[in-house]
Order: C-alpha cells, then structure tokens, then sequence
C-alpha cells in the first residue's frame, strides 16, 4: 500500500502521456511528427531543461478542447489515486494556450469538469495553481491574470515555470503583488537550473510561501539557515531533476543532506508522462537509491500535507 501523500508540484500538461497524445492528436486531426508511440518515447532524453521544455510545450498541441482538458486532469488523477496521492495541487499553464488560439474558460472549464468531481471519482481533493511563464513578458502575465479573474473561485494560486535562467523573480514583482491583493496564495519554481539568488528573490520580492524545486539552495548555507528557520516547504522532484540533469544520478540528489539539514521537503512528480514516475515511484525510487528509511519516508508524507493549502480540517480528513 502506498503512502498515504500529497502532490504539491504537479504539471497537468506534463501528465500527457503519449498514447493520450495520440489519441487526442487523432480526436482534434492534429498531426504529430513522430509515426507512433514508441517513436515519441525515444524523443524523451532531456539534455536540459529547455530541451524538455521544447518537447512539452509541441504536444500539448493535441489539447484543443474542454473534453480533452478534463480526459487529461481525469487520466492524472485516476494514476495519482492509485499511487496514494490523497491531495493534488495542480500547476497548469494558460498562457501556452493562449497563444495557440485557445481560450482561458475552454482549459479552466475542462480541468475544472474532472477537479470539481475528484474527490467522488478518485478520492483526492484538488487545488488550482496558475503558473505564469517566465520567459514571457511581465505585461503578458499581467494580462493572463486579468483573464483568469471570472475563474479565480476555480483558483487557489499562481506559479512560476517554464526557462529559468535569464528570466530572474524580480520581473514578476508586480504580478505577484497583483495576484496577492487578489487572495491568491503564491509559489514560484526558483533553484531548479537557476542559482540561489532566485530562491532568496522569490521570497522577498515575491513573498512566496513554498520553493518549487529549491534544489541549489544547498549553495548558499545562510538561504538553507533561512529556509530552515522560516519552515518554507520545497517542492522536490527527484526523478525530474536525473532527467533533466539537474543531478547526475539519483544516488548524488542532496535530499539526504536536505532532510538532515532541517528542510521542509516534500516528494513530486513534476512532468510524470516525460520523466519516468508519478508520485509514489519518485517515493519508491528515492528509497531504493538514496537508502531512505521508513520514518524518513513518512516524515516526507507528513510534510506534503504540512505544506499543502488544505485548511487545518481538511488536511487532517486527507491524512
Ligand atoms: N514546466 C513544466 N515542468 C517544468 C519544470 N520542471 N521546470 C520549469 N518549468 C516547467
Ligand atoms: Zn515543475
């Protein structure tokens, strides 16, 4: 029996597997340039993160309507039940489609037609998170946020992903502010290919309340002292970052020396369709390679619920 956890660092567009893809591709008579499925899975050996980025960002082409958002969510979810995933926080990215013609309510109302059911289909409850692209402009998150202001009961907070280097937190400040006065709740991905300083950025210029992935705080002692004593969560995705050679192996991921140091970590699956496991199997795959014990394992199960937005009442009914 898996334990029991919550994902909080999550694409939905990065759960696409590519037999969906497929089928999608032949719903909306997209056509893809690879001949089948076994084609598109060699296509999957990341150098980096742009490269990764360049796949995912292709086939999320095959997405195009309300009942493919909601065939997506509904696809994770079913996987993630399995996989003890009690609670997910869902990162999803508008402005990608956006720019190929889709509009906000067509991917707010189709993963929205698989979240509001969840907890009845699948027994996990579900959060929103809107993530802001960090190699676009400020303005075109600005106007992203505008556009998600009839859905914003549907959404519980904003993200930030895509090209990290060369795209620092300080450009959002504003957005960020925005989207606080607004209500919502804030996290940005900071560490991951960046350096330190863009985690210490987010969190004084941005005022985020979680780390998505963190990874190269372990740079900079006095941000891990921070890190530590301000108990803000990370968001590790551990077989996310050998894929993307953000590690060389799993056996020399810093979660080890993380945990020992204090850190409020947490386990996630990131793009699971690309990298090779949903939530339990980088549980599973941490054990096995890094010689986690049972207690450490729990400890990480404990901290996803500690670092979730469920209310007190809810979180403890997840658990
Ligand atoms: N978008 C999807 N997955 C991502 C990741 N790991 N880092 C940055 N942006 C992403
Ligand atoms: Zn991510």
């Amino acid at each position: 029996m898996p334990l029991p956890k919550a994902e909080l660092h999550l694409h939905i567009e990065g759960t696409l597997e590519p037999e969906l893809a497929f089928d999608l591709a032949a719903r909306n008579g997209v056509k893809l340039r690879y001949a089948d499925t076994e084609e598109l899975r060699e296509a999957y050996r990341f150098e980096d993160l742009q490269s990764f980025l360049n796949l995912y960002y292709e086939l999320m082409t095959v997405l195009r309507t309300e009942r493919d958002f909601e065939d997506l969510a509904n696809a994770y979810l079913a996987r993630a039940a399995a996989q003890g995933v009690r609670h997910a926080e869902i990162f999803f990215d508008p402005q990608a489609h956006l720019a190929r013609g889709l509009d906000m309510a067509t991917v707010v109302e189709g993963l929205w037609r698989a979240l509001g059911r969840s907890e009845e289909n699948h027994g996990v409850s579900t959060r929103l998170i809107l993530c802001f692209l960090r190699d676009e402009s400020a303005d075109s998150a600005l106007e992203t946020l505008e556009a998600a202001r009839p859905y914003l009961d549907r959404i519980t907070g904003i993200g930030l992903d895509s090209a990290e280097v060369g795209h620092p937190p300080a450009k959002f400040r504003q957005v960020y502010e925005t989207a606080a006065g607004l209500g919502l709740r804030r996290v940005a991905h900071a560490g991951e290919e960046g350096p330190p300083e863009y985690i210490t950025q987010s969190l004084d210029l941005l005022g985020i309340e979680r780390v998505d992935h963190g990874l190269r705080c372990m740079e900079d002692p006095e941000l891990v002292e921070r890190l530590v004593r301000e108990r803000i969560p990370l968001t590790l995705c551990p077989l996310s970052n050998v894929r993307l050679r953000t590690v060389d192996t799993l056996a020399d991921h810093p979660l080890p020396a993380m945990l020992d140091a204090g850190l409020l970590c947490t386990v996630n699956s990131d793009d699971p369709a690309y990298f090779g496991g949903y939530a339990d199997d980088n549980f599973h795959a941490v054990r096995e390679s890094l010689g986690l014990t049972e207690d450490r394992l729990r400890e990480l199960a404990r901290n996803s619920f500690l670092a979730s937005f469920l209310e007190d009442d809810e979180g403890r009914r997840a658990r």
